[in-house]
C-alpha cells in the first residue's frame, strides 16, 4: 500500500481553489492501492496531518478539528508518506518550492520537478523560453515593480508604444487570474499596475487578444502524450476569479471543442513542445487563445497543477479521451515514480 501524502491548502491567493480540487482528489483516490495522508497548509504557511472528515476541508473548516496534528520536522513527513501529491495552486505549491523540499527529503513526488514548475509559474519566463522555440505567442511588456516606482512615465511610455489597447496586466507568479485586470485605454493603466504589482514584483503585460480560449492536457514524462482539446467560454468578460470558481457553473467548458481537426493538432503539437521547453513532467494543461478574426493560434501559458475538482477541465479532457479520474490519479503517481527512479537512475 502507498501511503500518499495529498497536500491542500496553501499560502497561495489560490488557496481556496486548493481546497476543491484535492477534496475532489481526496473522495476519488483508489483505497485499495492508496493509503490517504492528507496534509493542510494553512493560509499562514503552518502544516498539518489531517484525519479528520474530508468534507471540512472545502469549506475551511477543518481547521480546528480536533484530528489535526501538527507536521512537526521535516522527518515526520517522511515517516508518513511514501509519495507527495501536492494538489496547491499558485505560488508555494505550484512554483518548485515545495517540489524542492521534496527532492530534499527524498520524496517521490507527482507532477512536475523544480524547474518546470518554476518556469511555467513564472509567466515572463514562460514567455521567455517559449519565444527560444518560437511558439507563436501575442506580443508583450516585462515590468519590474521597481523600474514602475522609480521611472513610471518611461515604463508607461515603452508600454503603450509596443501595445495597443485593450490590454491584460497580470502579476508574472501567480494563477486564478488573481491580480489580474484587462485595461481598455490610457486611463486605467495605472491602477492596473498598482493592482499586480501588490501580488509581485514582476508584471507582465499583454496586448489583449480578440480569442476563444482552448486548453489542452497533457500527462507523461519523456513520451508525453496530449488529451483533446476543450474549449472554456467564460460568464464574465474575461475568464476572471469570479467566473473560473464562483459563478454557479455560468462558465461552460465545451469538450471536445468545436474547432478543426487541424487547429487541435496544431494546439497539441504545441502544448507539447511546450511542455518539453519548460521541461515539465508528470501532467500539466496548457493554455491557448484562438485570434477569433484571424484563427491564429497564440499559446498563453502552462499550469503545471491544473484545477483538478470533478468539473475541471484537466480530468475531463482526460476522461473523454477513455482515462477515468481515479485512474488518472493512479497514472500520475505512477509518472512520479517513473521520474524519480530516472533521476536517481534506478
Ligand atoms: N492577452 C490576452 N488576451 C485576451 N485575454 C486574455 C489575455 N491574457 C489573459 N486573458 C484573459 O484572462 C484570463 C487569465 O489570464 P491568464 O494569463 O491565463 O492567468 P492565470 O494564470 O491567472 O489563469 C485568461 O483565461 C483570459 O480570459
Ligand atoms: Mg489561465
Amino acid at each position: 500500500m502507498i501511503r500518499l501524502g495529498i497536500f491542500f491548502g496553501g499560502r497561495s491567493g489560490e488557496h481556496e481553489v486548493s481546497l476543491m480540487s484535492a477534496t475532489s482528489v481526496i473522495n476519488a483516490v483508489n483505497k485499495d492501492r492508496f493509503q490517504v495522508v492528507p496534509i493542510g497548509i494553512t493560509r499562514e504557511g503552518k502544516w498539518f496531518f489531517y484525519d479528520g472528515p474530508v468534507e471540512k476541508i472545502e469549506d475551511g473548516s477543518w481547521q480546528g478539528e480536533p484530528e489535526m496534528t501538527v507536521v512537526a520536522g521535516l522527518g515526520s513527513l517522511k515517516e508518513r508518506i511514501d509519495f507527495a501529491l501536492p494538489i496547491l495552486h499558485g505560488p508555494y505549491g505550484e512554483d518548485g518550492t515545495i517540489q524542492g523540499l521534496f527532492e530534499m527529503l527524498d520524496l517521490p513526488y507527482g507532477g512536475c520537478g523544480v524547474t518546470g514548475s518554476a518556469l511555467a509559474m513564472d509567466k515572463i519566463l514562460a514567455k521567455t523560453v517559449f519565444a527560444q522555440g518560437n511558439l507563436p505567442q501575442g506580443p508583450y511588456v516585462p515590468v519590474i515593480r521597481d523600474e514602475l516606482e522609480q521611472q513610471q512615465e518611461v515604463v508607461l511610455e515603452k508600454i503603450e508604444r509596443t501595445l495597443s489597447y485593450p490590454m491584460f496586466v497580470k502579476p508574472a507568479n501567480m494563477g486564478s487570474s488573481v491580480g489580474i485586470s484587462k485595461v481598455k485605454d490610457s486611463s486605467g493603466i495605472k491602477d492596473a499596475l498598482k493592482e499586480a504589482a501588490k501580488h509581485d514584483r514582476r508584471i507582465l503585460v499583454e496586448e489583449g487578444i480578440n480569442c476563444r480560449e482552448l486548453e489542452t492536457a497533457i500527462l507523461g514524462n519523456f513520451d508525453a502524450k496530449a488529451s483533446g482539446v476543450g474549449e472554456i467560454v467564460p460568464s464574465a468578460e474575461f475568464y476572471n476569479y469570479q467566473a473560473k470558481y464562483f459563478d454557479g457553473g455560468q462558465s461552460k467548458l465545451c469538450i471536445p471543442a468545436d474547432i478543426s481537426d487541424e487547429i487541435a493538432e496544431e494546439i497539441r503539437s504545441i502544448a507539447l513542445s511546450a511542455y518539453q521547453l519548460l521541461d515539465c513532467s508528470g501532467f500539466a494543461r496548457v493554455d491557448f487563445f484562438l485570434e477569433k478574426e484571424t484563427n491564429k493560434v497564440y499559446i498563453n501559458e502552462i499550469n503545471t497543477i491544473p484545477g483538478f475538482t470533478r468539473f475541471s477541465m484537466f480530468p475531463l479532457l482526460w476522461e473523454q479521451a477513455g482515462l477515468a479520474y481515479p485512474k488518472l490519479i493512479e497514472r500520475i503517481v505512477m509518472l512520479g515514480y517513473e521520474r524519480y527512479n530516472a533521476k536517481n537512475n534506478r
